[in-house]
């Protein structure tokens, strides 16, 4: 069968890469890019005008692995009019705009897969849709960007300068175009709303997601969890309260030392599942770079050629923002960093709260509490908060 591949970057290279070298049943016919690539060995197949691909009616199969959402919203939806199947690697298109594909999929009966789009090479859109579907899914927390984990390790291990950092993750093509998107969370943010969405059924648009980055997280504080074992991590977490609302977030959060998150470094990401047969199911590996992400895709072209007249069952309905709950009304344990007050009272204000000895200032860690109720413990204690960061929840 002939696949195009929209998009030669990081990701489009990849696949391109393990399609000619694993000689699959899938031959490339076209590639899609602006770009000159002079002395690519792919140079006959490259074509600017996506007509050629949307017009050919020998390509069964289009992978999208341009980025961003236009033109790829563009593009994707005319694939799939003109009854292409379509992969996508890309997280912003399916978070932002994949109710409308997924239905567009289903009403043209072709598949529209995103297999790569959470979790670069790790598979967890299809265990999830497919494995575990006899679960009542509780909660799915994750460290689900790569090149924040990445710069995050090589601050803690290596003291290593933010930026230094970041520079490597670019380099070995972890990070993504703008990369504020990685350290501000919201490629985490787009990757919790897919999950969500496959978990608990319907759309969440990242825009409706309480989401913090990693920039502000100070090495005092790292180094505090750090004497008890705890290490801060971008967590994205989802999960059904007891009240049928949904509580998802992005967020910096202290993975304790009991949690099988707590040892996730580099670019490696990790997503576990609690489901109400199962409980927890973890899924680790590659979560960024060019040919793990690339391995999701060529599955998911694998899938689209086995299955060509036959659609896989992925779908959600519509957003639903009355079940979106407040996270600052949702109880959780915190640490919290304090100045000018004093130890007992603040750990009086805090039932259940412990200690971290030998840290810098007054820190603990909170019993549960409300984002709410803790701020207004602070200002009734008169103290300055230097740090409260979530314990993750998993
Ligand atoms: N920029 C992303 C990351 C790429 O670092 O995880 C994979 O989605």
């Amino acid at each position: 069968m002939n696949v195009a591949v929209m998009g030669y970057g990081t990701v489009g290279s990849g696949v391109v890469e393990i399609l000619n070298k694993r000689g699959l049943c899938l031959d490339v016919k076209y590639i899609l890019d602006l770009r000159d690539f002079p002395g690519d060995e792919n140079a006959s197949k490259f074509t600017k005008d996506f007509n050629d691909i949307l017009t050919d009616t020998t390509v069964d199969i289009v992978v999208e692995t341009m980025g961003g959402q236009n033109p790829a919203f563009d593009f994707v939806s005319k694939c799939l009019k003109a009854g292409k199947h379509v992969v996508t690697s890309n997280k912003e298109l399916v978070a932002e705009r994949g109710l409308e594909l997924i239905t567009l999929a289903k009403e043209n009966n072709v598949n529209f897969m995103f297999e790569a789009s959470v979790g670069g090479g790790i598979p967890i859109i299809r265990p999830l849709t497919f494995c575990l579907r006899a679960n009542n899914i509780r909660s799915i927390n994750g460290i689900l960007n790569g090149t924040t984990n990445f710069i995050l390790t090589k601050m803690i291990r290596e003291n290593m300068a933010f930026d230094e950092a970041l520079k490597i993750a670019q380099d070995n093509g972890y990070a993504e175009k703008d990369p504020t998107a990685d350290v501000e969370g919201h490629d985490a943010c787009r990757k919790i709303c897919i999950l969500s969405a496959l978990a608990f059924g319907n759309h969440v648009y990242p825009k409706n997601v309480h989401c913090e980055g990693i920039t502000k997280i100070a090495l005092e504080d790292v180094a505090n969890v750090a004497k008890i074992g705890a290490a801060i991590k971008l967590i994205g977490t989802t999960e059904k309260l007891s009240d049928g609302k949904i509580y998802i977030i992005v967020s910096p959060a202290i993975v304790l030392e009991s949690s099988q998150l707590n040892s996730v470094s580099d670019v490696f990401n990790a997503v576990l599942v609690d489901g109400d047969a199962t409980d927890e199911v973890m899924f680790f590996g590659k979560g960024a770079g060019k040919l793990a992400t690339a391995s999701a895709v060529v599955a998911d072209a694998l899938d689209c050629a086995e299955h060509k007249d036959l659609r896989r069952p992925i779908f959600w309905g519509p957003e639903k923002p009355e079940l979106i709950a407040d996270y600052r009304t949702v109880e959780n344990q915190y640490y919290i960093r304090l100045k000018n007050v004093d130890k007992t009272a603040a750990l009086a204000a805090f039932p259940g709260s412990k200690i971290i000895d030998g840290a810098s200032d007054v820190s603990f860690i909170t019993g549960k509490v409300t984002e709410n109720a803790a701020v207004e413990i602070i200002k009734s204690l008169g103290a300055d908060l230097c740090a409260m960061i979530r314990v993750a929840k998993a």
